[in-house]
């Protein structure tokens, strides 16, 4: 047998962070699509997903649930693997990069990488995002914050394992702008205007962040995370574990979320670079789901829920929806007026009445048997035996919502071919050949439909088959209208309910309405729960003495921010305060505060602060805590 040429396509790896939205079901329906495409089509599939669980943010939010971040993934990982189950996605692998065998491989890595020159060691300085886990140049700060997420980004000091990123800056010019390894290539100008023109060498450690992989040979630091999360493309395949599947390496396609295209498209191929590997043939960067006009995304709340769609109105629904609405590469907006009316208009209209139509006519006629006429030909067969190219060209660009529209494209022609040629006159009037024809090109016209709608809503396209009493194909290559010799359909099911609109958004708005309830009360109930009680010894951890405020001014650029100087004992300290909306600098200047002593320093606005000061929260305002009487600066508190 001939071997099947290999096909490699993969998701990101999504954080475990909070709950899943539509947004991660958007890149992996897709991907699926595609996988099931490849695969109906003479490949041999490796589809891969799974879940980045690494860094600083996941440890918070495990902090914040009362969790250790072990457990906070798993129970999200359950969660996610439930979620594929659900849509019908079949990969072929999951990884999570707190698998062992990938933590392994991303040490090797880090060590290879070290031992050749290509990891050095040195200090790093710089604005970091901590929701985002990003490292940013100044010039890359949008009005100050995180270019990707708008937050505040914090000044960043630390000793620090550094990746010679810089020295393939021509290998990754020539990758970007010579060929076609990112698509859509709009975004290739942004690639090298934004980041490859003043390409630094990058940070790949930290020693902030606990929950991480420890770098093997000096483990106080950890593998900075996107180093790790990158790996797992080739981890996944045996790489450094005996290479069982390298042979599908290199990727033919990463489909990733355009925010995170940088990251694909130059820190990956140079670490491919310096390991001596191929690069994958392709980064796709596919805009946002965009839910009222902002992206979607689980640290802003506006997700729609997934779990609750599928089940509400079925996977196809959803997978046909996300496939369909969003013209690949650009932004689309969800709305669930937008969802039902798709529903409606597409699947219940056109389809299901398609289908039905033409197998009740079938029984009607024909008692469920219609056998090929002898000649075949004409308009509608001509269209049908076009359909094929018009959607591999699609599929081969990974555009499943155009090969969708090709494939509704006919659908509606099936329909007008049922209006066009008024089988029921045919009927009245005896004409029996013609009509016998006409019923047969159009259950032919639907085979092909159903069968190049199998890797987009496969549960759908199996129930038709079964109307037209027929096996789904395996293969979609070479299908030809006509080929069939006779049909002996089922009954006719209805394929999909018609919906009701106005309804379902008066029912969907319950929904949304009960889930933040629920999580008001979630959140009231929390901080009983959360505060966890610590010992007295912990207690006495903190250093907290009087100190008396000898000098205050503005922080420049800071509308929040006091600079004070205090006298502590013998000792003078600066401390940065976020308390310029209550106070002013002159009235702060002869008040005693209480001040965290031992508070590691940390650097606001370019001022190294070192301690903080205790204040009351009072609504939007803050107020000092004094000692009740003036007492000697340095006076322990306790
Ligand atoms: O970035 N519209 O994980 P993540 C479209 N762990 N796609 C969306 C979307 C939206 N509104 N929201 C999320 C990470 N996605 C890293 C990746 S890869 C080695 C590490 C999809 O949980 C889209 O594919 O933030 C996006 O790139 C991805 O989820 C981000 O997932
Ligand atoms: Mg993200």
């Amino acid at each position: 047998m001939e071997k099947k040429p290999k096909f490699y396509i993969t998701t990101p790896l999504y954080y475990p962070s909070g709950k899943w939205h539509l947004g991660h079901s958007y890149t992996t329906v897709c991907c699926d699509a595609i996988a099931r495409y490849k695969r109906l089509t003479g490949y041999d599939v490796f589809y891969l997903t799974g879940t980045d669980e690494h860094g600083q943010k996941i440890e918070e939010r495990a902090t914040a649930a009362g969790k250790t971040p072990k457990q906070f993934v798993d129970e999200l990982v359950d969660n996610i693997k439930k979620l594929w189950a659900l849509l019908d996605i079949k990969y072929d692998k999951f990884i999570r990069t707190t698998d062992d065998y990938h933590v392994k491989s991303v040490q090797k890595i880090f060590t290879q990488l070290y031992e050749q020159g290509d990891i050095y060691k040195a200090t790093y300085k710089g604005k970091y995002c901590t929701p985002c886990e990003s490292f940013w140049t100044p010039s890359q700060l949008v009005d100050g914050k995180c270019p990707d997420c708008g937050r505040d980004v914090i000044d960043a000091e630390e000793e620090s394992y550094f990746f010679r990123l810089s020295k393939y800056k021509e290998p990754l010019k020539k990758l970007l702008t010579q060929t076609d390894f990112l698509e859509p290539k709009s975004r290739v100008n942004e690639m090298v205007n934004n980041f490859l023109n003043d390409l630094n060498d990058l940070a790949v450690s930290r020693t902030s962040v606990k929950w991480g992989i420890p770098v093997p040979f000096d483990p106080k630091h950890s593998i900075y995370v996107w180093v790790d999360a990158l790996t797992n493309y080739i981890n996944a395949l045996g790489y450094n574990n005996g290479e069982e599947n390298m042979d599908y390496w290199p990727a033919d396609v990463h489909m990733v979320g355009k925010e995170i295209v940088r990251f694909h498209t130059i820190i990956w191929p140079a670490i491919l670079m310096a390991l001596g590997l191929e690069v994958p043939k392709k980064v796709y960067g596919h805009g946002w789901m965009l839910f009222g006009g902002d992206k979607m995304s689980k640290s802003k709340g506006n997700v729609a829920d997934p779990f609750i769609l599928a089940e509400r109105y079925g996977i196809d629904a959803l997978r046909y929806y996300l496939l369909r609405e969003i013209p690949f590469g650009s932004d689309g907006t969800y709305t669930d007026e937008a969802f039902l009316t798709r529903i409606n208009a597409d699947l219940v209209h056109d389809l299901g009445n398609l289908v039905k139509r033409t197998v009740s006519m079938a029984n009607q006629y024909f008692g469920g048997t219609v056998k090929r006429p002898k000649d075949i030909g004409g308009e509608y067969a001509d269209m049908a035996n076009e359909l094929f190219a018009k959607v591999d060209k699609a599929m081969n660009k990974y555009s499943c919502s155009e090969a969708l529209e090709a494939i509704f494209a006919f659908v509606s022609a099936s329909n007008k071919f049922i209006d066009a040629n008024a089988p029921w006159t045919l009927n009245k009037n005896g004409e029996t050949e013609k009509l016998s024809a006409v019923i047969y090109e159009l259950l032919e016209g639907i085979r092909l439909i159903a069968g190049y709608l199998l890797p987009f809503i496969p549960s759908g396209s199996e129930r038709i088959f079964k109307d037209l009493g027929l096996k789904a194909p395996e293969s979609l290559n070479g299908i030809k209208f006509g080929d069939t010799k006779a049909f002996k359909v089922g009954e006719g099911e209805v394929l999909y309910k018609r919906l009701d609109i106005k309804k379902e958004l008066e029912e969907l708005n319950k929904v949304e309405q009960e889930d933040k309830e629920e999580k008001k009360e979630e959140k009231e109930e929390k901080p009983a729960e959360v505060k966890k009680e610590i010992s007295i010894d912990e207690f006495f951890n903190t250093q907290l003495k009087v100190a008396e405020v000898i000098a205050c001014e503005k922080v420049e650029k800071a509308d929040k921010l006091l600079k004070l100087t205090l006298k502590v004992g013998e000792e003078t300290r600066t401390v940065v305060s976020g308390i310029a909306k209550s106070y002013t600098p002159e009235e702060m200047v002869g008040k005693q505060v209480v001040l965290v002593a031992n508070l590691k320093p940390a650097k606001l606005r370019g001022i190294v602060s070192e301690g903080m000061v205790l204040c009351a929260v009072d609504g939007d305002k803050v107020v000092l805590v004094s000692p009740e009487r003036v007492v000697a600066p340095g006076s322990e508190v306790c």
